[in-house]
């Protein structure tokens, strides 16, 4: 007799079952296994395949649960791998500004902008920050989101940056959408420093890069490199430190001017560069070689009425590995819809669907070195998946503005069903 094998998770049946994993070979490049099952145990993928070819021996433990998934697309769980994800307050007054012909950098020159959420996010207590947390991973897990990167930045102290990631900390104890944190103290200057930039400086690297990598509460530093907050030589600086703290380089570049924030990323080994809106030629050629993702985030360029878009057809053709993120923030793209940033992926930056979706899993997990865990679907990998109520992979960009997702599971638990 043939010996069972407990499995936890069934989900058989999906007219396609995209695996976003090169053992799966096909057409379209995304590895899609047509009626297509998983079979999860202890929270991993344990057998993928085609549904008439499930093995005989896999019996449901105890506990188990069998999802069909007829008719429907199941992909791995998305990543929003750029958010700004605590913050308090929001900028609704400037929204309305800048739709009266105000640009979001005279708003940030009168004081609002960055600095008007730094000063809410400063006034917020730990439980308010970890409220207003767990209704935006709320509304990203409902989007079929399982891993996000978060960046402080709205601290600009030493005491708010520490409480900003504290916060998250708690959030990924208590939450079952996973968070990567990463500290963006250099987000811009504070405003008790606005004379004295090299005492910011000299904050960032002596007390709050060591502080932030002792007590584990960062995996990632960041900076905004641009002509209005972090310029070339400050921002080598503080990723330079951040390495040598055992923080990994991520950086905002080249979004409002060419400023070789793009070559500075390949410089340094920066897992990501991110905007790229002004990236030069040289910058793309740069990124391909060193192997930098590329993070693209058209919700700010759709909420900034931005006509200039980053080359993203260019950094394909040349190699770059290109990610496609929400960047929720207050100020420059208030959302927390992956989705919606796959739709305006195809028409702002014609990436194609298959692209769009390559951009929010496999791409994404490798912005943050974590490709081997998440993003693609094979044995082993953990069991971050999403049941969407469309009929190809296809429809999901295209059917904007609503929600296809039905089920989303974390660690091989259903943990999101929308009826
Ligand atoms: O990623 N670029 C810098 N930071 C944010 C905007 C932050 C804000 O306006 O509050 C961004 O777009
Ligand atoms: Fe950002």
């Amino acid at each position: 007799m043939l010996e069972k094998i407990e499995i936890d998770l069934l989900i058989k049946n999906a007219k396609e079952l995209l695996t976003l994993s090169s053992s799966f070979k096909d057409e379209s490049g995304l590895g899609i296994i047509p009626n297509g099952a998983v079979a999860v145990k202890e929270g991993r993928i344990f057998w993928i395949g085609k549904t008439g070819e499930l093995p005989k021996d896999f019996v449901l433990s105890s506990e188990g649960q069998v999802i069909d998934a007829r008719g429907k697309v199941v992909m791995p769980g998305l990543i929003d791998s750029h958010t700004h994800l605590i913050f308090a307050g929001s900028r609704e007054n400037e929204f309305e500004q800048r739709i009266e012909g105000h640009t979001y950098l005279e708003i940030a020159g009168r004081g609002g902008g960055i600095l008007s959420t730094v000063e809410a996010t400063r006034k917020a207590s730990f439980e308010e920050l970890l409220f207003l947390g767990k209704r935006r991973l709320d509304r990203l897990l409902s989007k079929g989101v399982t891993t996000i990167e978060a960046k402080s930045g709205y601290g600009l102290s030493l005491e708010d940056e520490l409480k900003i990631l504290r916060v998250m900390k708690a959030l990924q104890e208590d939450h079952s959408v996973d968070i990567v944190p990463t500290f963006l103290g250099a987000h811009t200057i504070p405003k008790e420093f606005k004379n004295e930039r090299r005492r910011y400086m000299d904050l960032l690297t002596q007390e709050m890069i060591p502080e932030v990598a002792g007590e584990g509460l960062a995996e990632f530093c960041d900076v905004f490199c641009e002509e209005k907050a972090f310029h070339l030589e400050e921002s080598r600086e503080i990723l330079e430190t951040g390495k040598r703290y055992g923080l990994k380089p991520k950086i905002h570049a080249d979004q409002v001017s060419p400023g070789g924030g793009a070559e500075l990323a390949a410089e340094v080994g920066a897992y990501s560069a991110d905007h790229l809106e002004y990236i030069s030629r040289q910058g793309i050629e740069r990124m391909a070689e060193q192997g930098v993702t590329a993070v693209l985030l058209p919700g700010a360029s759709f909420f900034l009425s931005m006509k200039k878009y980053p080359p993203a057809r260019e950094m394909i053709e040349k190699g770059v590995a290109v990610a496609l993120s929400t960047d929720l923030n207050p100020g420059s793209s208030m959302t927390e819809s992956l989705p919606l940033m796959m739709t305006m992926g195809c028409l702002f930056f014609r990436m194609t669907p298959k692209e769009v979706i390559q951009a929010t899993t496999t791409y994404a997990a490798r912005s943050m070195g974590r490709e081997k865990e998440i993003g693609s679907l094979d044995t082993g990998k953990k069991a971050d998946l999403i049941m969407l109520d469309i009929p190809n992979y296809r429809y999901l960009p295209y059917h904007f503005g609503v929600d296809h997702v039905e089920v989303v599971i974390k660690n091989g638990e259903i943990v999101y069903k929308n009826q």
